[in-house]
């Protein structure tokens, strides 16, 4: 984040205004011009020409628009970030904004990453000697590494490159597992400020007939690992009492203890862990697709590294302290900002380079776990007190009153209506729509 940046997320009423009037106001928070963030609108509502997506992927036939939502109120290491979010479910940018304004107290959520280590893994089969091929990896090192650094001259240059080799000796599992012991070589590299997939797997591709010569073995896959354990972010987060109970410190303890009591459940149980790390990743990946991540990735490696220890748990943790609620989240973080989506799609780069001012993958996927961080209070607060549903179904109240037809102001009207009789199905809905018409036609009294 540039050092002159003077963002801010709080924009008071956003929820309430106008897609032209909202885009206004983010300029005005962002700190830039609306020309700056005009390309968050879209060319023709998708932010992409059918031209560059005819160049991203293959057999383009269109291209498929999606709510680009901002997410406000969020505060990183003492600074206001606002969040460009792509979703598709009602309440996700909402359960952020409303979560966020909980962490803001001091400096925010405060954040920590590892170096950017990303591993290449080289399966290696028929290997006669474990021990002597292990040593002879070993002896060879530095020349393995050197040969894949100079397949990326770029990246070195930039502080990057292949920094280690570790090697894995993997046993049958089951009875009718058909192979033998196996070794598999991991390649760990510095890929900065790059997602990191292309550097790795042109590295273990070419390093594969050296190591396969070193440990007198048979090579098969070269391919980088999606569980990036070496490359973590975490983000951390206190709610006073008396901020958690909206004024009431006695009833926001309660709600504290509440939230422990819900993320107790999620860290034993992994039916409830894969719900609990869902909201999370509500947050992440939405924050993933505005700003052109593989967000497949880093959803691999989030529910890859929950079950790390064996069995599937809770990526965050909250508990009752003396100052307050504490939450803590650790995942892996494959993201990157350099190369990608980011070079071709307007949209993308106007929500990193404008909006977020973002400009290293670390900063990205600190913000990614504030996020997650976040979206898991804003889940946990409401399922501990009166459970998600009102909210959500007062969200989705309106999409049922656009879908059955009504228009305008008769959108609120209808929601409102819905939301007050708690029925949201369409028959309901069309029923009420008639009322809402005929009231409407009735000469005033
Ligand atoms: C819904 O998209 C996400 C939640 O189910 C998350 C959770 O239960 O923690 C509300």
């Amino acid at each position: 984040m540039s050092t002159e940046h003077r963002t801010t997320s709080r924009i008071p009423g956003f929820y309430k205004m106008s897609a032209a009037g909202r885009l206004q106001e983010l300029s005005r928070a962002a700190n830039c011009t609306l020309q700056d963030v005009k390309a968050l609108m879209g060319t023709e509502g998708n932010g992409l020409s059918l031209e560059v997506a005819d160049r991203m992927v293959e057999n383009v036939v269109g291209v498929f628009g999606l709510p680009m939502g901002v997410g406000v109120n969020l505060k990183i290491n003492g600074r206001d970030q606002l969040v460009p979010m792509v979703v598709e479910e009602p309440s996700v940018v909402a359960g952020l904004s409303h979560g966020a304004k909980f962490l803001r107290t001091g400096r925010g959520i405060e954040t920590e990453t590892t170096e950017p280590l990303m591993i290449g893994q080289v399966q290696v089969l028929d290997v006669l000697d474990m021990k002597r091929a292990i040593a002879a990896l070993e002896r060879a090192t530095p020349e393995l590494l050197e040969a894949a650094n100079r397949l990326d001259p770029a990246l070195l240059a930039a502080g990057g490159g292949a920094k280690s080799i570790e090697t894995r000796v993997l046993e049958p599992m089951e009875h009718d597992d058909p192979l033998g012991t196996m070794l598999v070589v991991h390649l760990l590299v510095n890929v900065c400020d790059a997602m990191g997939a292309n550097a790795i797997n042109t590295m273990v591709e070419k390093l594969a007939p050296r190591i396969a010569a070193l440990t007198e073995g048979r090579v098969r896959l070269r391919i980088l690992s999606n569980l990036a354990d070496r490359r973590l972010v975490t983000a951390r987060g206190c709610v006073p009492f008396e901020l958690l109970g909206k004024g009431n410190a006695l009833l926001g303890r309660e709600i504290a203890h509440g939230i422990e009591e819900a993320s107790v459940l999620a860290e034993r149980d992994p039916y409830r862990a894969a719900t609990h790390n869902k909201g999370i990743m509500n947050g992440i990946d939405a924050f993933l697709v505005a700003t052109g991540q593989d967000w497949r990735a880093v959803e691999a490696g989030a529910h890859a590294y929950a079950a790390r220890k064996g069995r599937y748990t809770a990526l965050s943790r909250w508990r009752v302290r003396d100052d307050g609620l504490r939450g803590e989240i650790t995942l892996p973080m494959a993201v990157g900002t350099v190369g990608g989506v980011l070079r071709t799609h307007p949209a993308v780069q106007a929500a990193v380079h404008n909006v977020l001012k973002i400009t290293t993958a670390s900063e990205l996927g600190c913000v990614a776990a504030a996020c997650g961080l976040t979206q898991n209070l804003a889940a946990l607060r409401a399922l501990a007190t009166e459970g998600i549903q009102r909210g959500h179904m007062g969200l989705h109240a309106r999409n049922v009153a656009a879908s059955v037809g009504a228009e305008g102001t008769e959108i609120d009207r209808l929601a409102k209506e819905l939301t007050h009789e708690g029925a949201y199905d369409a028959a309901a809905a069309s029923a009420a729509l008639t009322r809402i018409r005929s009231r409407r036609r009735l000469p005033a009294a």
